[in-house]
């Protein structure tokens, strides 16, 4: 594995990662056995820094040592709204895995495919421990991406029997509703009002635009009693006073929704009852109750991304996808 060690580094491009990839099922235990290194306090993960290039666009550098998992590096991701419209990626970006003993770069690689899946991934974690564990029935907002990780990721957990899509672009939800219907054999409905994708569903995934000013949609009411949200898209479509009625509001690390409010996001949002390595070392409670609503507002953490990207590294290097470039 270091053979080429200070020589070379291996250069995974978007398809050479998928191809290395691993399944969904193996992503999620990965990311839970992270989350567990971080609420036993072994994960070294500052908060992401960033650059702004125009408004709710971001350019973010995160890094994060597991030693636990022999994983360290960083991924230096951007998220850009407006890239639809250019036929582009919302979501793009690199990410570095460096070998934990010496420092020196291992591998580059895009960063897309890890993005999304670990999204999913983390959205399953938390469902985990908040849904209620018979969920039949999920709503997706925002059918890009992120809505399709989602729902390969909760199917790892949840026998979901029936989906709801809304999308901005009906043309969007349509489609998603065509693909996941084929693909996994549930039932899928196009929506054509976002309460629709809300109010009948056990799980709620919200996955628009991020946006530091929400719209705010979703009102106090529409997630019913025993619901869980996950808000891919932080507060983004929610009111407060939808946000406030939940009974556990969780998020993945407390420090980064700290640091997300220092810089003008999330101003209304409720108590945070934990964060994910909290719910996952069972020092804090998951769901108490069928009835209570819950909510996990992951902001999407560098230790997600360098918990998988040795996976795909070693992969890579068995599968002997790549391409070497000198150092
Ligand atoms: N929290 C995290 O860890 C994390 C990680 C990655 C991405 N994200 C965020 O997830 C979101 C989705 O990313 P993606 O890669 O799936 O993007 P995408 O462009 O693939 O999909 C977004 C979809 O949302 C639709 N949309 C836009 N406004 C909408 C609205 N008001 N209601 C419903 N649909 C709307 C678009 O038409 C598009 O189909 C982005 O905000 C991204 O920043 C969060």
């Amino acid at each position: 594995m270091t053979d080429h060690l200070g020589e070379k580094i291996l250069y995974l491009s978007q398809s050479d990662v998928a191809a290395a990839g691993p399944p969904m099922a193996e992503i999620i235990t990965t990311l839970e056995h992270a989350f567990r290194e971080r609420g036993e306090g072994r994960v070294e993960m500052p908060s992401k820094i960033g650059i702004h290039t125009m408004p709710d666009a971001f350019l973010h550098a995160m890094p994060a040592s597991i030693p636990g998992q022999n994983a360290a590096g960083m991924k230096w991701v951007g998220g850009y709204p407006r890239n639809r419209d250019r036929g582009l990626p919302y979501v793009t970006g690199l990410l570095i895995l460096n070998d934990p003993a010496t420092g020196l770069p291992l591998a580059l690689m895009d960063c897309t495919w890890i993005t999304a899946k670990r999204t999913g991934a983390a959205t399953a974690v938390s469902a985990k421990y908040l849904a209620r564990p018979d969920s039949d029935a999920a709503g997706f907002l925002g059918c890009g991406v992120q809505a399709r990780s989602n729902l390969e990721a909760l199917l790892e957990i949840f026998r979901l029997r029936k989906i709801y899509a809304y999308d901005t672009h009906p043309e969007r939800s349509s489609s998603y509703a065509s693909e996941i219907s084929e693909l996994y054999g549930i039932e899928a409905l196009p929506v054509p009002d976002p309460r629709a994708a809300v109010v009948n569903a056990d799980i709620v995934v919200t996955a628009g635009p991020i946006l530091r000013q929400p719209h705010a949609t979703i009102q106090k009411g529409w997630l019913r009693e025993g619901g869980f949200a996950s808000l891919v898209d932080f507060d983004s479509y929610w009111h407060p006073a939808a946000l406030h009625q939940a009974d556990k509001f969780c998020t993945d690390d407390v420090p980064q929704l700290q640091h997300y409010r220092g810089v003008g996001y999330f101003q209304d949002i409720p108590r945070v009852h934990a964060d994910l390595g909290e719910l996952v070392t069972g020092s804090k409670p998951g769901r108490g109750s069928r009835e209570e609503r819950t909510i996990a507002c992951n902001l999407g953490i560098a230790l997600e991304d360098i918990a998988i990207a040795p996976l795909v590294y070693q992969r890579a290097l068995q599968k002997e996808l790549g391409a070497w470039l000198r150092l």
